[in-house]
């Protein structure tokens, strides 16, 4: 019987935050077994140590981060050297030696927390690259618990890794957990490779990798949504969440404002589309935005530059009666957001790089079955792995994309209910509850691979 479960993320989910399915999720394992979440609180807090906040049937334990870890830590090696590495734009990483260390001390900080509070028998469940080293940390700390990462993230490929300013010890931080879960198969693939390449590793038939004197699985686990209570939401959502100012035909767009998503291809590929595709139909673009990270200065310029392509499409094709991008820079509320998913006659996700992707599987869930709108969905998004009925698109070519949104807008009802169907049976298969569940056996499963040994 394993003890509790400790979750340890980045960001803690906060009373007033609207709660995702990971979330939900994650608070369904913790209510069961009992446990702790630990995250950064965004804004609030003593400077020292960890302090419990709201609650629930499980603890809340917060840390704060000070201003300078908030931007060596977060800004600086998660955000301007891991996040642009692993999503292929090395042209983007910012390599300084204050950032390395910061991102160092600052796991080092939470290791010796968690240490105060984790009990020898306690699983603990690390999320996403802001805390690689953990798991490394805990052990020097004499840490022996089963320990293990989800990487949300798509995992860089093996010739960007040498970037970093240290290779060797991005290794060993992974090796340090029990259990690697990665998005998909493809991730898989590239972090074998890099123990592959790794004198110090050596390889067992499951699949697991020996390093040092520690054994690491290594396994894909495609992250999902709360399929139910998303597709309820969308079926009770409110009829008019545009407020009598719906357009008439609608392709949705959802995204936070990255350079991963592909935003200024999609307006690009929106304006060809009306270019040479349209007549004299009038679809809107309608995409929601919200700001983050805007620090960083390549999520100002990537800010910037979509301000000024939704004005410059919307100069050359608007009328009177219609402005073909509607462009919203803010989060909407998520019974909104679904009513809008269900309403569009496509959704477009072109991400250059992406781990998984939930718009792509939400817009899926809140179709109705029986008059369901496309997916145009980019090759390079994680969701495209297994959802090989949407309309795949190479998110680099906008003529690419400009056919498949006169495709989607064209198709026959049959083959939407076709696609709709085959897509939404890869999204049940992955619905965040299983994705845990399935994580958690894993992680727990992993004691005995000890005494598997035969080598390759
Ligand atoms: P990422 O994790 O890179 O942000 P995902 O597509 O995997 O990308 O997840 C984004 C999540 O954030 C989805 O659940 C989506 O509904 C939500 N989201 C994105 N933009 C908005 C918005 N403007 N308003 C509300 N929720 C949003
Ligand atoms: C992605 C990352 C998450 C992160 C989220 C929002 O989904 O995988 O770890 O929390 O983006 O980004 P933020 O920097 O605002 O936490």
């Amino acid at each position: 019987m394993p003890g509790r479960l400790i979750v340890v993320s980045n960001r803690i989910p906060t009373e007033g935050a609207s709660a995702g399915g990971l979330a939900v999720a994650l608070h369904d394992s913790l209510r069961e077994r009992g446990g702790i979440w630990i995250g950064a609180h965004p804004d609030d807090g003593p400077e020292e140590g960890l302090f419990e906040i709201g609650s629930e049937p499980y603890q809340r334990l917060a840390f704060r981060l000070s201003r300078a870890e908030y931007d060596s830590y977060y800004l600086g090696f998660s955000n301007s050297v891991l996040w642009p590495l692993c999503h292929r734009r090395s042209d983007l990483v910012q390599l300084r030696p204050d950032y390395a260390e910061g991102y160092v001390a600052t796991n080092r900080r939470l290791a010796e927390m968690i240490a105060t509070v984790a009990e020898p028998e306690d699983q603990i469940w690390v999320h996403d690259y802001h805390l690689l080293p953990l798991a490394s940390d805990l052990r020097d700390l004499g840490l022996d618990n089963k320990i293990g990462l989800f990487l949300h993230i798509p995992f860089p490929a093996l010739a960007d890794l040498s970037i970093l300013p240290d290779p060797p010890a991005f290794a060993l931080w992974l090796a340090s957990f029990d259990l690697l879960g990665l998005q998909t198969r493809a991730d898989t693939a590239r972090c074998l490779e890099m123990f592959r390449s790794d004198p110090r590793a050596e390889f067992f038939q499951d699949g697991s990798v020996k390093f040092g004197d520690r054994l690491v699985r290594v396994k894909s686990f495609p992250i999902g949504i709360a399929v139910d209570a998303f597709r309820s939401l969308a079926e009770t959502s409110d009829s008019d969440p545009f407020g009598g100012e719906r357009p008439q035909e609608y392709i949705i767009g959802v995204d936070r404002l990255d350079y991963t998503k592909g935003l200024p291809h999609r307006f690009r590929a929106f304006g060809e589309y009306l270019q040479r595709y349209a007549g004299t139909r009038r679809p809107c673009l309608v995409q929601v935005a919200p700001p983050s990270r805007e620090v960083v200065e390549a999520y100002r310029q990537i800010t910037e530059e979509l301000e000024e392509l939704s004005g410059r499409i919307n100069g050359q094709h608007a009328e009177l009666d219609w402005t073909p991008i509607r462009y919203i820079h803010r989060p909407i509320a998520r019974n909104r957001l679904a009513g809008v998913y269900r309403g569009a006659r496509a959704c477009m996700v072109t991400s250059l790089a992406d781990g998984m992707n939930l718009v792509a599987k939400e817009f899926v869930v809140a179709q109705d079955p029986d008059d369901p709108g496309v997916l145009i969905l980019s090759r390079f998004a994680g969701a495209a792995e297994d959802m090989t009925d949407a309309l795949l698109i190479n998110p680099y070519d906008v003529g690419d994309i400009a056919q498949a949104i006169d495709r989607a807008l064209n198709m026959p009802l049959h083959e939407r209910r076709e696609r709709h169907r085959a897509c939404m049976a890869a999204v049940e298969a992955t619905d965040v509850g299983t994705w845990t569940t399935q994580y958690l056996a894993a992680l727990d499963a992993c004691a005995g691979t000890l005494s598997v040994p035969t080598l390759l």
